[in-house]
């Protein structure tokens, strides 16, 4: 027997019955992008290799140990992109997006690659929704796109939604701190699992974000970042907490909340929600003000962050979010024999240039048959045609929801059907 294919492993097929959920957001996600005076960016979905290694950061999890590379047949290493961040700003300083008004602001959607572990809300292949804004140092600017990801699971009816919060500060004041939490760790280096003992050179501020059992009450009496700020980085924070308290967002600050890509500076936030366990961000970002000079552009800062798709329809499907299914058809064409068939689709193709969703019962089935189809497919009006109603020029329009049927003549069944469905809804 032929081989029967799987889908690769930390990859989903998402199917017609979970299609509404994604349909609901895209929606929304839309809709809040242009409230919030975001733009359209699509971009590819690979890149050179090295503008991860460089943006991301080569000792990061993705870098090191998660990324889709592979050589083209030109011999170049490309790579599937694991995060949008590096390539929006890519496509911004190769299109001179800074000679635009700024902030410029931007969004994309579309799959990102890891190789991680799989689980549930953990994949290889997943969906973001990424926004990104660029030019303006303003806190100001970090409260808008952290209320923009606010708005976004206000209005997708997210509950017991929790925002985490820090500033990991900037390149004056965290090599300090970064030389306070390592000799703090040195002290301890007897009870800490041997990956912080690597992450202690390579990733020291990664430390804090250890999920070992073992590591967990060094975490909790490490130096925090935000007791170190620089008068800057400081004042930013201050001014950015006074905006969410002004308009009461909830958030917890988090003085282990890292994140794991290195490009971040002063702001960094998640958002987590209950209802799908140990994967409980379905969205994370921050600022980076240092990114866009690191890739070869001039300094600019940017603030931005990405929500999980799948995540985001799990938390849905756990917190019982009901929504709205996508619309199926509303009339179905039962025809018996080649003359009816043909009256039949005559009518249907009219029918659907005019934008109603109408399906017609295919080959050579028997009334019951075709009676069954119309009931599973659950359409209002069922549109009969036999060989009689073919030599009277007529169809026979059944009502599903009255059980009512008329004689229509073929001339007339297209407005008696836009008549009643337009009466009915
Ligand atoms: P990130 O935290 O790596 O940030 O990913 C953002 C979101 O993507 C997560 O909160 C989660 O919802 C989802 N996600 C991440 N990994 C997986 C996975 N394996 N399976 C399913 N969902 C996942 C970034 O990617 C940054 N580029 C965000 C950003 C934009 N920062 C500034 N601008």
């Amino acid at each position: 027997m032929a081989k029967r294919f799987q889908n690769p492993k930390g990859t989903r097929d998402v199917l017609p019955e979970e299609q509404h959920y994604w349909r609901r957001i895209e929606s929304v996600f839309q809709r809040l992008s242009d409230v919030y005076g975001f733009e359209k960016l699509t971009l590819p979905i690979f890149e050179e290799t090295s503008l991860f290694q460089r943006g991301v950061g080569e000792t990061t999890d993705i870098v090191e140990k998660e990324m889709y590379t592979f050589e083209d047949k030109g011999g170049n290493s490309m790579t599937l992109r694991p995060e949008f961040t590096a390539g929006v700003v890519r496509s911004y300083i190769q299109n001179g997006m800074a000679s635009l008004t700024n902030p410029v602001k931007v969004w994309s959607t579309g799959p990102v690659f890891r190789y991680e572990r799989p689980q549930a809300g953990r994949y290889r292949q997943f969906t973001q929704f990424n926004v990104e804004a660029f030019g303006e140092i303003d806190p100001a600017l970090d409260f808008e796109v952290m209320s923009l990801a606010w708005q976004l699971y206000d209005e997708l009816q997210f509950k017991n939604l929790s925002f985490q919060l820090n500033s990991i500060g900037c390149p004056v004041c965290r090599p300090g701190y970064l030389e306070q939490l390592k000799s703090y760790y040195h002290k301890n280096l007897h009870i800490v699992c041997d990956d912080c003992k690597s992450r202690l050179d390579k990733n020291p501020l990664r430390l804090l974000d250890c999920k070992n059992v073992q590591c967990q009450p060094t975490i909790q009496s490490a130096p925090a970042m935000k007791e170190h700020l620089c008068a800057e980085c400081d004042d930013h924070f201050k001014t950015l907490l006074g905006y969410l308290d002004d308009m009461k967002r909830p958030y917890v600050i988090n003085p282990r909340l890292v994140r794991g890509l290195d490009y971040y500076t002063k702001t960094v936030f998640e958002v987590w929600a209950e209802g799908i366990g140990a994967q409980n961000a379905v969205c994370g970002g921050g600022r980076y003000d240092g990114l866009a000079e690191m890739l070869g552009g001039k300094p600019t800062p940017g603030i931005g962050f990405a929500a999980g798709l799948e995540r985001i329809v799990l938390t849905m499907q756990n917190q019982g979010v009901e929504v709205d299914p996508i619309p199926g058809p509303r009339v179905y064409f039962a025809p018996m024999g080649d003359a009816a068939k043909r009256a039949s689709v005559r009518l249907i193709t009219e029918l659907r240039l005019q934008g109603i969703e109408s399906v017609i019962g295919f080959g050579g089935r028997s009334f019951k048959a075709l009676m069954r189809e119309a009931n599973r497919r659950g359409v209002r009006l069922v549109c009969i045609m036999g060989e009689e109603e073919i030599s009277k020029n007529v169809c026979q329009v059944k009502d599903m929801e009255g059980g009512e049927q008329k004689s229509i003549s073929l001339e007339e069944v297209i407005p008696a059907v836009k008549e009643i469905l337009s009466a009915g809804s």
